[in-house]
């Protein structure tokens, strides 16, 4: 798994790599461009306009929407990323953190009409996912929703089918989301996938 160090590397060359990855229709990143659409037309048809992204990146959803006037705040661990996204966005509120240990304190000052974290939250481990998830929750405004755009799968067993297939290049360090488990904890979030290893998990306050 990639460390703040690894990312910083990656953070040039991203947004290309990812766009490859995803036109050539292979995992991990099948569907990605379809995952942010759909959460930027979901965000887009509501009517909150203050957003927190947990792992932005180069900021390529968040910057959309900024262009249409959302409030942007967010979280990344890697210092090169946080500065793509910064160019890209003057007047967000970006911080660096590590999200496996919590939320920096600003960012907990305040309420959010939406919460997404797209290709990020695999970097945390099954166990954790639900609590932190909850911590996102406790953030939301009352109409408010987190997408969760990544590398899902609807039953372990697609994981594993989908494992198979890939097995060179399969990534035994990062977590990704199986949702007939995480329904355990949330058995009201709903799953819409976009292809055969990615999709965007909706989940609603309260
Ligand atoms: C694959 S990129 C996804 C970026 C963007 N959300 C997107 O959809 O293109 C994962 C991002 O999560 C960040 N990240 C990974 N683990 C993290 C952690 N433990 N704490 C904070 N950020 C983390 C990385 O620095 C990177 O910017």
């Amino acid at each position: 798994m990639l460390d703040s160090k690894g990312f910083d590397l990656w953070a040039d060359n991203y947004d290309i790599s990812v766009e490859i990855s995803d036109d050539d229709g292979a995992y991990p990143f099948a569907g990605y461009k379809k995952v942010l659409n759909y959460i930027f037309g979901e965000i887009m048809a509501g009517s909150g306009k203050t957003l927190l992204d947990i792992g932005f990146g180069t900021g390529i959803l968040t910057k959309r929407l900024y262009d249409k006037g959302f409030a942007i705040y967010g979280q990344d661990f890697s210092g090169e990323m946080l500065n793509i996204a910064k160019d890209k966005m003057p007047e967000a509120k970006l911080f660096q953190g590590d999200f496996t240990l919590g939320l920096v304190s600003e960012l907990k000052q305040r309420q959010y009409d939406a919460i997404i974290a797209t290709y990020s939250l695999h970097h945390i481990v099954d166990e954790e996912k639900p609590a932190f998830i909850k911590e996102l929750m406790q953030l939301l405004n009352e109409h408010g929703k987190i997408y969760i755009g990544d590398v899902a799968f609807s039953t372990r067993k697609e994981m594993e089918k989908c494992k198979e297939t890939y097995q060179e290049e399969w990534d035994d360090e990062e977590h990704y989301f199986v949702v007939e488990e995480l329904k355990g904890n949330f058995p009201s979030l709903s799953f819409i996938p976009f292809s055969h290893c990615a999709g965007v998990i909706v989940l609603e306050h309260g």
